[in-house]
């Protein structure tokens, strides 16, 4: 399955609010379209520097900036596209098959990552022209299974 730009989404986290205080809750399959299977964090994120610079061939994530603010650039090796993340009760669906570049915009800020599958390195590509490459292939196969 290829997914497009039109897949990637910022979709609201439900959260209920009271004079405590905000409880953001995330159910996968229900409020995002991936059962999670592991989640990270990015903290400690140094504003200077960049995370990501790679694909993943069958990971689906979701981001959150429990705290701080995020630019996530995505780029399907022809269009690149730009999101800001900066509120803990939103989330960035982001399909398979997109590259990525991930900015911490703010000191002390933490990027939760929520992914649908364990931790597998054969899922990276981690070099932008093999990515370009996989991309390729990829619509080619696709082409051949619509017709
Ligand atoms: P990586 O996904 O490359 O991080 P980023 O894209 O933010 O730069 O991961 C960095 C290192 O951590 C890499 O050696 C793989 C390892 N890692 C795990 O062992 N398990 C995980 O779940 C993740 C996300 C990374």
């Amino acid at each position: 399955m290829v997914y497009g730009f039109e897949s990637v989404k910022i979709v609201e986290i439900p959260t209920t609010v009271d004079k405590r205080g905000c409880l953001s809750i995330i159910e996968g399959g229900l409020d995002i379209p991936f059962n999670i299977a592991r989640i990270y964090y990015l903290w400690n994120f140094n504003t200077s520097t960049t995370r990501g610079g790679h694909a993943h061939k069958e990971l689906w994530q979701g981001f959150v900036a429990i705290h701080g603010s995020f630019r996530i650039v995505l780029n399907d090796g022809v269009d690149s596209m730009d999101y800001s993340l900066n509120r803990p009760d939103t989330c960035l669906i982001l399909p398979p098959g997109f590259w990525r570049e991930i900015f911490s915009l703010s000191d002390g800020s933490v990027l939760l990552v929520l992914a649908s599958r364990l931790y597998e390195e054969s899922d990276y590509i981690r070099l932008y022209a093999e990515y370009v490459e996989y991309i390729k292939t990829r619509q080619i196969g696709f082409e051949n299974n619509v017709d």
